[in-house]
């Protein structure tokens, strides 16, 4: 499953671990706060050993601080990866030279990658894009850098820096590169697998060693049971039923709130509350893909994005599960 800032916290990669990822990533952690104890940033980088293997991400624009935090994330949380993220296209993170922003001073990134691979035991891998923009495709000769620099795996979402999340994400270079006979580490590819059949497709067409998905586990954290299904057996996995599928959300939804809930939650104060693990909820279950499709649907779902309790939640999922099976008899 990809890193993903404000979706990816311990209670959804628990679920999706459950349900067959064979690797979690952390949200996106900033070097400089860690290295300040900011209480969110603690909150990010705890691992629970049912997670792993997994990786904890951290995003910096300068070595010493990405060493540092580096150091602090294998000596507070001993994940089994430490991911640097060089792929953030936002620009609070790609404007000021991390993430992203990377693309544009490689020599800077690969410092910090290099340094930082000295500076732990445990292995560090980048996750990053095709360049800063179509002119800038740099990923091809980059890959091979950042392999010399000592790192483990490397992640590629097929789009640039200027193409944030528009368009469709080009595989091809991602494919180049796994094709290099220079490149001897695992090569994950990354952007708009949303089905079992795009994700045989990847590693079929493209000889990728791993896939990461991000935004299709919005409101279905079981692709992952499919996906592997699919990839062992050529066939989708029928167990998962309707009624399955909604105890699946209703368990997404307890497990936010009791994760917001936590006694020992170091997140802000705001989301110390039911309320917090609802909003964090809320639009996972409004794009869930079984909606889709089902005939003025738009009023339920803005219900779901302003609901303010479990109870709320539950008497619209049960509502949706309804429209749902009227829908399939007609
Ligand atoms: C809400 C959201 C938050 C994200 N946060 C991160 C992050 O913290 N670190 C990171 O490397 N990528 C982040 N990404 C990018 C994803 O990891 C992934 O590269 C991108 O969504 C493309 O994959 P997909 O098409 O499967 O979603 C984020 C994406 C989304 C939609």
């Amino acid at each position: 499953m990809a890193p993903m800032e404000d979706v990816t916290d311990q209670a959804f990669r628990l679920l999706c671990k459950e349900f067959g990822a064979s690797m979690v990533y952390s949200e996106f952690v900033s070097a400089d706060a860690l290295i300040r104890s900011v209480n969110r940033s603690l909150e990010k980088i705890r691992v629970d050993d049912r997670e792993r293997p997994v990786a904890i991400q951290i995003y910096g624009r300068d070595v010493e601080s990405m060493v540092e935090a580096a150091r602090i994330v294998e000596s507070e949380a001993s994940p089994d990866i430490l991911d640097i993220n060089f792929g953030c296209p936002v620009k609070k993170v790609a404007g000021k030279g991390a993430g992203a922003g990377m693309l544009k001073t490689p020599q800077l990134m690969l410092n910090i990658t290099r340094e930082v691979v000295k500076a732990v035991k445990i292995p560090v891998t980048v996750k990053t894009r095709l360049g800063w923009d179509h002119q800038n495709k740099i990923i091809v000769e980059l890959a091979e850098q950042l392999q010399d620099c000592g790192i483990e795996a490397l992640t590629i979402h097929g789009r640039t820096r200027s193409q944030m999340y528009q368009g469709e994400a080009d595989w091809t270079l991602i494919g180049q590169v796994k094709a290099n006979p220079r490149i001897h580490i695992p090569i994950i590819g990354n952007g708009d697998i949303c089905t079992a059949e795009q994700a045989a497709d990847a590693f079929d067409r493209y000889g990728v060693d791993a896939i990461m998905i991000g935004r299709a586990t919005f409101g279905q954290p079981w692709l992952f049971k499919d996906v592997r299904t699919y990839l062992d057996t050529n066939k989708h996995d029928d167990t998962m039923t309707l009624d399955w599928k909604m105890d699946v959300l209703k368990r997404q939804v307890r497990t936010s709130v009791a994760y917001s809930l936590r006694e020992d939650n170091a997140l802000k104060e705001c989301k110390r509350t039911e309320l917090g693990g609802i909003i964090h909820v809320r639009r996972h279950l409004a794009n869930c893909p079984l909606f889709k499709g089902i005939p003025d649907f738009r009023q339920t779902r803005v219900k779901i994005l302003r609901a303010e309790t479990q109870e709320e939640l539950f008497e619209l999922l049960d509502e949706a599960r309804n429209r749902i099976m009227d829908f399939e008899n007609n």
